[in-house]
């Protein structure tokens, strides 16, 4: 058997930390997790792995010339501009609605792309990226490679934010693809994953010729958590940025 020790720092870091203004972004993102999206943009950065996949599906569409990236990891900073301008510009409820206040914005985390249809004038904090064409195929694939839709149209009083076609959240497959089955947002896969403890039925599927295993383990604040998976398996983990860590085991078939 393999132990991990997970301590209360370890809840804050992950593809799957919920991230809103109930659980502000306590995380530090190292400029050396972060990478431009696209040559071209350098600029615009995100989490080392998220941009290999959003490069990944990118490719595999070849949509770069139809599909653009406007936002991706923003400073704490940088959101606390936006925040502002957005206020002065279009005023207090645009931007209660658009921009997350800063703190409590996924962007913070660099797990987060805004994309745009490539077409002049693209609008920063509102760019139009349509359900259909293109754009429609590019939501569906992109969550084989782990991206899902954060802010959908009727969960504006879960997530907090209103409905964002533009605003991709990577969370790794295979969650992508659970949230979508499940038509769960963040906020409800993070409490949907507590039905499945360490200490208790794990959540078992099998999807693309793998066998996945998912459980949550709550953390204790004060003292060190340990838990034990078999060896030789391959395994990752997240916190949930509110009170515990999930790990996800898999098994190629
Ligand atoms: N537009 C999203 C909600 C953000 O500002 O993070
Ligand atoms: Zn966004």
């Amino acid at each position: 058997m393999r132990t991990l020790r997970f301590g209360r720092m370890d809840i804050a870091k992950g593809n799957l930390i919920l991230v809103n203004p109930l659980h502000p972004f306590r995380g530090d993102m190292s400029k050396d997790c972060l990478v431009s999206v696209r040559p071209n943009t350098t600029h615009i950065l995100l989490e080392r792995q998220a941009a290999k996949m959003l490069a990944e599906v990118t490719a595999f569409l070849g949509c770069e010339h139809q599909i653009v990236p406007v936002s991706g990891y923003r400073t704490m900073r940088e959101q606390q501009t936006i925040y502002a301008d957005s206020l002065h510009e279009h005023g207090e409820d645009f931007t209660r609605k658009y921009v997350a206040i800063p703190g409590c914005s996924e962007h913070q985390t660099g797990l987060a792309i805004d994309l745009a249809e490539n077409k002049d004038d693209i609008d920063f904090i509102r760019p139009d990226f349509p359900y259909t064409g293109i754009w429609g195929r590019f939501r569906e694939f992109s969550i084989q490679y782990g991206f899902t839709e954060r802010y959908p149209a009727g969960r504006e009083q879960i997530t907090h934010i209103a409905h964002e076609p533009w605003h991709f959240r990577y969370v790794g497959y295979p969650h992508s693809q659970m949230m979508k089955e499940r038509a769960l947002t963040l906020e409800e896969y993070t409490d949907y994953l507590k039905q499945y403890p360490y200490r208790g039925a794990h959540l078992r599927f099998k999807r693309n010729k793998r066998d996945f295993e998912i459980f949550y383990v709550p953390v204790q604040r004060d003292h060190e958590t340990i838990i034990e998976i078999s060896d030789g398996v391959p395994y990752q983990v997240s916190g949930n940025n509110e009170d515990g860590i999930v790990v996800t085991l898999w098994r190629d078939r």
